[in-house]
């Protein structure tokens, strides 16, 4: 049997939101790889093997999928929101890149999913309307340096920006240092969605200006949009208009 290696986006949280296409790679696995809380949330059935692994483990769990459908495997590597976002995609190709040789003839797929920015934005209603950018907070792979420099940089250029993995227990400063780079450059009246586990049953939206922005606000379950200076409110929505005046 020809064995197969399929990343895919389970999105944000809910049923609805996973893509059919992404329904029917894991119909046809054997085998489902992924972090413990992504995999916990496809149905056991016989025939399919669910492999859990812990985070911060992702080059193994990508060179295990690897070698499972090297073998002849029919393998499902599950992220959340979308797998190209922070996630999985990009470890199962460091993965390939680091055992070329090995795995080059592997059928490898990647399907797309609803990215947490995307599923808040569409509940706020429009506020990645025009150009903006995602920055992830975490310091696991890159320098806090480099993160504050695009933050900078980026509200200095007035994108519209989406915040993965703001606050965590172990990171419990940097959001606050982020809120800071924003006020150095941006309005106090400046919008901010803290937007948490979305389209699950705890799914909470806030909506603040920068000035009352604290870092309590957000968790590891939170992504945050901060909107342009163009940004502003509509009714109960946001939203951020598709033109820029001269
Ligand atoms: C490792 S990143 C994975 C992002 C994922 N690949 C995506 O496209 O949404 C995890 C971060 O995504 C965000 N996130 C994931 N699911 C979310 C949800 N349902 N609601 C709000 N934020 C979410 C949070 O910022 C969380 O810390």
């Amino acid at each position: 049997m020809t064995g197969w290696v399929t990343v895919a986006g389970l999105g944000p949280g809910a049923e609805g939101m996973i893509t059919a296409e992404v329904q029917a790679a894991i119909a046809a696995a054997t085998d489902i790889v992924g972090y413990i809380p992504y995999v916990r949330r496809i149905a056991p059935r016989d025939g399919l093997t669910l492999h859990e692994s812990d985070n911060r483990v992702e080059l193994e769990r990508a060179a295990h999928a690897l070698a499972m459908a090297a073998e002849g495997r029919r393998v499902v590597v599950v992220s959340s929101g979308d797998p190209g976002v922070f996630a999985m995609a990009s470890a199962l190709f460091e993965a390939l890149e680091a055992q070329l040789d090995t795995f080059a003839e592997v059928d490898i797929r990647v399907l797309p999913g609803i990215s947490a920015m995307f599923a808040a934005a569409a509940r706020a209603g429009a506020p990645l309307g025009h150009d903006f950018c995602a920055i992830n907070l975490s310091d696991n792979l890159k320098p806090q340096a480099l993160i504050e420099k695009r933050l900078a940089l980026a509200a200095q250029a007035d994108f519209a920006m989406a915040f993965y993995n703001p606050r965590s227990k172990a990171r419990p400063d940097g959001f606050g240092r982020a809120l800071d780079v924003l006020r150095s450059h941006c309005e106090p009246d400046r919008l901010l969605i803290f937007a948490r586990a979305v389209s699950t049953p705890e799914e909470h939206l806030r909506v603040v200006p920068l000035s009352e922005a604290t870092p309590e606000m957000a968790d590891m379950r939170t992504v945050v949009l901060v909107g342009s200076s163009l940004t502003r409110r509509v009714g109960r929505f946001v939203y951020t208009p598709r033109s820029v005046p001269e």
